[in-house]
């Protein structure tokens, strides 16, 4: 079933952000041709391949140059009663928004996710966005979808001339949220296009630093400098993009990033949807997306990642660049971010059966070695009827536990000698991954194994 379905409605837009990815793609066909929100919204409904819970996205060009896009969030929204709706808006007519805001029934309006677009402080952002009033009106933008019910976040792509006016212009958009929620601001880099410079030098990166929170593949991305590709994809399996003039692609970046042919499957408003989805055309397309040269096209990283598909994991020399952009002492793969306690402790979730911890001490003992302290623990009540967590420990490929039983807190020290190439890498294992959904109820449906508390080679 299909469960992310993009829609670009429109090409047009009244910013000419010179970093903008939809640029390659504002063919005459898709600026003359586009259709009515209403009209796709028939074609989606009727489907029976798009499931309960899809992700629809609305992007462009910027949305609200069309309007009536409740013509299609509405039917979507209450077909799809799982759904979600996120749209992507640089946010300069607070107006329509509002006039759209209202129009969506109260109770809906929880699942419209409004994503503004603000760069930074108003200097800095109408000047990437080439429009004088940008931030003012983004601003207002941000505080009407706020004021009527919609989810809303604010996307910031940054460049290193924000980093000094960050904490200002944060608190300026926490504002927005009038005290009762804080409105959440989403810093991101600016994406390439295979074969374009990668954006960022090595100084820039260190000043961004510590604005972001590196993580996924975005960290591959940073720390390889843009050397890095998605291939071997599973575009079209469960998701899906819709271009202005219906014509149904099996991804975004193949077309409306690169403009190539091959990827279309067919036209939803002249065949219907499943006409389309199941049509012999899109097994071309499928076809294609098998020999495709590859992209770094972000949501679709993003499914691969989901679907397992996607390793990002960092080589040696990758690692190395993150101690260095981000000052740290140990990279965590196959690890949830870290999260702080009351007490000023700190753990990282275990997320997948296995995960591993890699660092380089800063000084050796005598003899070359050095001794590494690791404090993991087994969050699972022992009253639980489950099997015992069991882990096992390796540091440079030698074993050191093998199908421990784990308390909730373990301390262990060993004495370990680096690689040749000076790194202490810990692989840490387990028999089962749990569901904090599944065994207490909560909201919470990760899949977690051990928590990892600290590893230190100091
Ligand atoms: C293509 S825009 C379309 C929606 C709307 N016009 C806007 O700017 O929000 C969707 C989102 O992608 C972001 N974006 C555009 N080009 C990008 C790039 N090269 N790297 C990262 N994000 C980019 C925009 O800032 C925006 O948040
Ligand atoms: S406002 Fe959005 S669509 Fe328009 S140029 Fe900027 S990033 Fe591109
Ligand atoms: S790798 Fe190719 S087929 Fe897959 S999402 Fe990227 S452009 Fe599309």
């Amino acid at each position: 079933m299909i469960n992310d379905v993009q829609y670009f409605n429109t090409l047009r837009c009244n910013c000419f952000c010179g970093f903008c990815s939809a640029r390659n793609c504002k063919s005459e066909e898709w600026l003359q041709n586009e259709a009515k929100p209403s009209d796709i919204a028939e074609a989606l409904v009727r489907s029976k391949n798009i499931a309960d819970d899809v992700y629809f996205w609305i992007a462009g060009g910027e949305p609200f140059l069309m309007r009536n896009l409740e013509d299609i969030v509405i039917p979507v929204l209450k077909k799809y009663s799982k759904s979600r709706v996120a749209i992507f808006t640089n946010g300069t007519d607070p107006k329509e928004l509002e006039r759209f805001a209202k129009a969506i029934p109260t109770e809906l309006r929880p699942r419209v996710f409004v994503r503004v677009s603000i760069d930074g402080l108003p200097q800095v952002h109408n000047s990437r966005r080439r429009h004088k009033r940008a931030y003012e009106l983004a601003l207002e933008s941000l505080k009407i979808s706020h004021d009527n019910g919609l989810d809303v976040n604010v996307n910031t792509i940054v460049f290193p001339d924000v980093v000094s006016g960050f904490e200002q212009f944060q608190s300026e958009i926490a504002r927005c949220g009038d005290g009762r929620a804080n409105i959440e601001c989403s810093v991101n880099w600016v994406d390439t296009v295979i074969g374009d410079k990668f954006p960022y030098s090595d100084e820039e990166i260190l000043s961004i630093a510590p604005i972001v929170t590196p993580r996924g593949w975005t960290l591959k991305y940073l720390t390889s400098k843009g050397d890095m590709c998605l291939k071997d994809c599973q575009a079209a399996q469960t998701n899906c993009a819709i271009a202005p003039n219906g014509d149904l692609y099996t991804c975004y970046a193949a077309k409306f990033e690169r403009n190539q042919d091959g990827f279309c499957m067919g036209n939803i408003l002249r065949s219907g949807f499943d006409t389309v989805w199941n049509n012999r055309n899109r097994y071309g397309a499928l076809d294609n997306v098998c020999d495709c040269i590859g992209c770094m096209n972000p949501s679709d990283m993003d499914r691969e990642v989901r679907n397992g598909n996607f390793d990002y994991s960092l080589s040696y020399s990758e690692i190395e660049k993150y101690f260095y952009y981000f000052k740290e002492t140990e990279y965590y793969e196959g690890f949830g971010d870290c999260e702080l306690h009351e007490d000023g402790t700190s753990h990282r979730w275990l997320t997948s059966e296995s995960g591993r911890v890699i660092c380089r001490p800063l000084s050796l003992e005598k003899g070359g070695g050095t001794y590494l302290s690791i404090s993991f623990g087994n969050m699972l009540p022992d009253s639980l009827e489950r099997p015992p967590m069991l882990c096992s420990i390796s540091v440079n490929d030698k074993p050191m536990l093998n199908d421990c039983w784990v308390s909730s807190r373990e301390d262990l020290k060993f004495w370990v000698e680096p690689s040749k190439d000076g790194y202490i890498t810990v692989a840490i294992n387990v028999n089962q991954l749990w569901s904090p959904k599944e065994v207490f109820g909560s909201a919470d449906t990760r899949m977690l194994g051990i928590a990892m508390f600290s590893v230190d080679v100091r």
